[in-house]
């Protein structure tokens, strides 16, 4: 097993180049979820940019309901505590702007480029290699804050994977052939959290409709949305200045999604 030493809290919060995210960092060699502690903290009075990085979770949690699997020594589990001044109809844009982040912080350690799949995915050769959950808290004075939980595949093998993910699922290991320090990842990582939030806060969040259509390939294709129990077909358009999902059904209209469930390919 990776020593959990490699992600020392001090050697994080040191070599990092960030003005607000990192204002606290701290390291757990096991929680139940790194979201759920953040949430915890928030009620003590933790401050805006908080990280809590995990070795591992024991109740990882992703989207829809589902779990995240967490082995220690394996991945990157972190979650980082956002308290911004921005009107609540653009909070989803946060979650745009943890997709740029990592999809970009990856890419530097990555052979193959990997993609975002909306909402907040990312893909490595058609497999998942992260996942977002962003969590809006209430705060007190009309204020809400946001948790942005970011889990990354690093060094996992195949066999690493449950049964039923493993034709879903990868890891840079599997992909580049060979390990990936964690702690340099978790580095780059919030050092684009940093800077990608602190250009949010100041131009608002329509560059990062841009940026992120520039890590995508999935317009112009055939793709499924499953909101609840209804399924919409059509052809993956863009993303409209909200960062919602626009799509084309075969009789030519299009329609924006703010949620769902994308799978790419024909029905
Ligand atoms: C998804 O379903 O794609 C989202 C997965 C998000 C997983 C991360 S791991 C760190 C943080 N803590 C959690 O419990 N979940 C998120």
């Amino acid at each position: 097993m990776t020593p959990i030493f490699e992600l020392d809290p001090e050697r994080v919060k040191n070599n990092l180049d960030c003005n607000l995210i990192g204002s606290e960092v701290l390291l757990l060699d096991v929680v139940d979820s790194t979201n759920e502690r953040v949430k915890e903290l928030l009620k003590e009075g933790a401050p805006e940019g908080l990280v809590v990085i995990a070795d591992s979770q024991t109740s990882g949690k992703g989207r829809m309901g589902r779990s995240w699997v967490s082995p220690p020594g394996l991945g990157i589990y972190l979650s980082v505590l956002l308290t911004p001044t921005l009107s609540p109809r653009q909070f989803p844009s946060l979650t745009l702007l943890a997709g740029v982040a990592a999809v970009t912080a990856i890419n530097e350690f990555s052979h193959t480029p990997a993609m975002l799949k909306w909402p907040n995915d990312i893909l490595l050769k058609g497999k998942k290699l992260c996942g977002i959950l962003c969590e809006l808290l209430p705060l007190e004075n009309q204020r809400s804050g946001v948790v942005v939980g970011i889990g990354i595949n690093i060094n996992h093998s195949a066999t690493q994977f449950p049964k039923e993910l493993r034709h879903s699922a990868t890891s840079l290991k599997i992909e580049n052939g060979a390990p990936v320090d964690r702690f340099h990842l978790v580095r780059s990582l919030l050092n684009h959290l940093d800077s990608e939030y602190e250009a949010c806060l100041v131009a608002g969040p329509a560059p990062l409709v841009k940026k992120w259509t520039e890590h995508t390939d999935m317009f112009d294709k055939q793709i499924s949305l499953k909101q609840g129990k209804s399924v919409i077909h059509g052809t993956a358009v863009r993303l409209d200045p909200l960062g919602n999902l626009v799509i084309r059904t075969p009789d030519g209209r299009e329609h924006s999604f703010e949620g769902g469930e994308v799978t790419l390919g024909k029905p």
